[in-house]
């Protein structure tokens, strides 16, 4: 593989990420296998939603989740049904609904009363009945996340809220369960695991006091990947026990996950290269050719994607502060041990980078390069979107 890099660093001189396909195939095949059929599960698109990758989940019955009518055409673009889209996301427009149902889009989580009498409206008006989750908020103590953990969000709203709605008056909509997601990037098996029982247990008290069905819980997706070269992966075997385990518990008719972090961060990374090597205050530091205008993530989130060389075997002994490009010093990628003979010219590779990179990043600030996108699929190099000029596109 390290060869294959190397042609697109020869050929191009300007960062790109990368996506193993092949790696990404070998997960999801992993992951189906000796799956509960009653546990559906999907990808939220927005991790990653290059349409290569759309493909591999597609080909291998993955459903596709959505939140924007951007992602809803990229998705249907790449050959996949309305039949086996999953719309969610709290920025849903009556129109945008009409859309989704024009579409054919199979399930709609409706994220707030509006959503759900605005569904209404639609489906009456085109004369349908149409399948929707209800997406609960729940105010639990289990800390916070990058999708707002125990803060007040726009996902969902709370139980209070949905009892003002008169469920019987929604006679064009089938509402089959519940949707629930508020803890992102979770490492402990046994984390999630907790909060998906307080969760079941809210929706099903919920449905109860209602008289509404309880067909389908859908627990978002919130299984995490390590930023660093040391901690486990989640084993996915043990997230197919706790959810067999909660299906029985709660005589749950069905499951449903949508995943994105999990699914696609581990089978990409980002490389660029050094620019400038200097010492200042005591500290190493080192400047890139691409920074957060590519992988924003770092700073929006505070979370670094762990760095090594490219294609070096010397020992990272030395400490070094790397940053980006751009003119403000929110753009720093981290502090790693890299060799102390690094010089200017060598290239870094960014892991773990293959979910909420490319498309969470702010490309045109400062006007450097436009970051490429390469492909690895069936042992063949792709190259979708070779590395662009940001002026191309200015006007
Ligand atoms: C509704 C919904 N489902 C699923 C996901 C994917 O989450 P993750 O990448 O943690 O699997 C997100 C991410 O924001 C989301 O908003």
């Amino acid at each position: 593989m390290q060869d294959k890099i190397q042609s697109i660093i020869d050929r191009f001189d300007a960062p790109f990420f990368f996506y193993n396909l092949d790696h990404l195939k070998a997960k999801l095949e992993d992951m189906k296998q000796g799956l509960d059929p009653d546990i559906k599960l999907w990808y939220a698109c927005k991790a990653n939603p290059m349409s290569a990758v759309i493909k591999v989940l597609r080909n291998l019955g993955f459903g596709l989740d959505v939140a924007s009518s951007g992602e809803l055409h990229q998705v249907l673009n790449t050959g996949v049904q309305g039949s086996k889209i999953l719309a969610t996301g709290p920025g849903k427009s009556k129109e945008y609904l009409e859309h989704l149902i024009k579409n054919g889009v199979q399930t709609i989580v409706l994220e707030s009363p509006n959503q759900a009498v605005w569904l209404n409206e639609v489906a009456e008006k085109l004369d349908k009945k149409i399948d929707c989750l209800l997406r609960l908020q729940l105010s639990w103590s289990e800390g916070k996340s990058v999708l707002g953990g125990d803060e007040i969000t726009p996902f969902g709203v709370d139980t209070e809220t949905w009892d003002t709605v008169d469920f019987k008056s929604l006679a064009h909509l089938n509402i089959r369960g519940f949707h629930c997601f508020q803890w992102g990037n979770m490492l402990e098996v046994s984390k999630l695991e907790k909060i998906w029982e307080v969760t079941i247990n809210t929706a099903l008290e919920f449905a109860k006091k209602h008289s509404l069905k309880s067909e389908v819980l859908d627990l978002g997706g919130g299984l995490g990947i390590p930023y660093d070269f040391e901690t486990p992966p989640i084993d996915f075997t043990e997230v197919k026990a706790v959810l067999h385990k909660l299906k029985e518990k709660y005589k749950l008719q069905e499951i449903w996950m949508e995943l994105g972090r999990f699914v696609i961060g581990d089978s990409g990374r980002y490389y660029c290269k050094v620019v400038d090597i200097k010492k200042s205050r005591g500290k190493n530091l080192i400047v890139t050719d691409g920074g957060i205008n590519h992988i924003a993530r770092v700073a929006l989130v505070n979370q670094a994607f762990p760095i090594k060389q490219f294609a070096s075997d010397k020992e990272h002994d030395q400490a070094f502060q790397i940053h980006g490009p751009l003119c403000t010093a929110l753009d720093k990628l981290g502090e790693f041990p890299l060799p102390a003979d690094i010089k200017i010219g060598d290239w870094l590779e960014f892991h773990g980078a293959g979910a909420y990179g490319f498309t969470e990043s702010m490309p045109y600030f400062l006007c450097h390069m436009l970051p490429g996108e390469v492909v690895y699929y069936n042992g063949d190099l792709m190259i979708p979107r070779p590395p662009k000029t940001s002026y191309d596109w200015m006007i």
